[in-house]
């Protein structure tokens, strides 16, 4: 491997140790609990130990009344292991394998398990919960497959740098899903044209979250600290839920008290689309029927009864957007008098 995209795989790989914090999730699943009835549930980037993912549905699997819950974890994911040694107590960390547990409600009968201590010890040794793998634990390998194909939905944070092989792994095998990503993805050429058919769209918690990280991350002058026992955490400020389950905010309708005819200057033309500009969602008006350029923080209001989306602009895929794209044109970002706008979603009013 040439030593550029060693590096830069090594820093990507950087990129992908974020661990998710059980407020973030329980705030958000909150919104869905019907939906996990009798379902199978798979974590399939989660260390079933560690992630807080697995906890979280291990001690609410009566409350949600789940089927199944299974989580595989990854053999090059630091964490790993470190902490659950069920079989290689005496192996260092990068030689011991990944495994994926299993729990079915059984294991959860009576009285037995009250928290997640006891979960811990069924973890550790109720028979056939815990198996090792044959492979790495890639979420991409045929044997991980075997375990999406079993499940019904999926929720985890799923590695950043494989973000868009994730979804598209999930869309292949015709998942629900509900998982953590950054908000930059949604402009992705595999990414937006999921969301303007409506077969993905944005979570309701979605922003600023902060996550532990692995000991050797480096410091950084923002958004990192340690706490009390040394443990590092960085935060960001972009991070947003995607699924392709119900929620309310989805089928909630924006109150549009701004008209476009009684304002109109408010509202220029851009000089290279057939488009108006609406810089503030606020802003939208309530009676244009045309196309109107909205900034992408439009997607956190989205109700497709009320509106649809035509396209997007500085995406990463160009030509995509029902013809409002030409694809052969230099001009990529909207302009107004030779001014250039900031990334847009061109929506219009059903
Ligand atoms: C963003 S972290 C989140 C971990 C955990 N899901 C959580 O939310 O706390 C992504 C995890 O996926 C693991 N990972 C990286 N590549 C993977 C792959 N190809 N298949 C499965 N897991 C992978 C990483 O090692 C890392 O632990």
């Amino acid at each position: 491997m040439a030593k550029n995209t060693a590096l830069n795989k090594a820093a990507k790989a950087q990129e992908d140790e974020f661990y998710t914090e059980m407020r973030d999730i329980t705030d958000e699943i909150n919104f869905y609990v019907p939906f996990f009835h009798d379902k199978v549930v798979l974590c399939n980037c989660d260390d079933p130990y560690e992630s807080n993912f697995f906890k979280y549905f291990a001690s609410s699997f009566k409350f949600l009344k789940l089927k199944k819950l299974i989580a595989s974890s990854y053999d090059r994911s630091p964490v790993a292991q470190t902490q659950l040694s069920l079989f290689e107590e005496n192996k260092p960390p990068q030689e011991r394998t990944p495994y994926r547990a299993v729990m079915v409600e059984l294991d959860f009968e009576g009285d037995r398990i009250k928290g997640f201590q006891d979960i811990e010890h069924a973890l550790k040794t109720r028979e056939g919960v815990v198996k090792k793998l044959k492979g790495d634990g890639d979420f991409r390998s045929s044997e991980c497959i075997e375990l999406l194909k079993q499940a019904d939905i999926v929720v985890t944070n799923p590695p950043f740098s494989l973000f868009r092989e994730f979804v598209a792994q999930l869309i292949q095998y015709d998942k629900k899903f509900l998982i953590l990503g950054n908000h930059n993805a949604i402009t992705y050429k595999e990414i937006f044209p999921l969301i303007m058919q409506n077969k993905m769209w944005l979570g309701i918690t979605n922003g600023d979250k902060s996550f532990k990280v692995p000991s050797y991350y480096e410091p950084r002058a923002t958004r990192y600290w340690q706490d009390e026992s040394g443990q590092k955490y960085r935060s960001l400020g972009n991070m947003c839920w995607f699924t392709n389950l119900e929620n309310k905010k989805r089928n909630e309708e924006m109150l549009l008290v701004n008209s476009y005819y009684e304002n109109p200057e408010k509202y220029p033309k851009y000089d290279n689309y057939d488009v108006i500009e609406v810089g503030k969602l606020s802003d939208i008006p309530r009676d244009y029927d045309g196309v109107m350029g909205v900034p992408v923080t439009f997607l956190d209001k989205y109700n497709p009864k009320q509106f649809e989306i035509l396209g997007c602009t500085e995406s990463e895929g160009k030509g995509f957007s029902n013809g409002l794209w030409d694809p052969s044109s230099n001009v990529a970002q909207p302009l107004i008098r030779g001014k250039k706008i900031y990334k847009r979603i061109f929506i219009r009013r059903k």
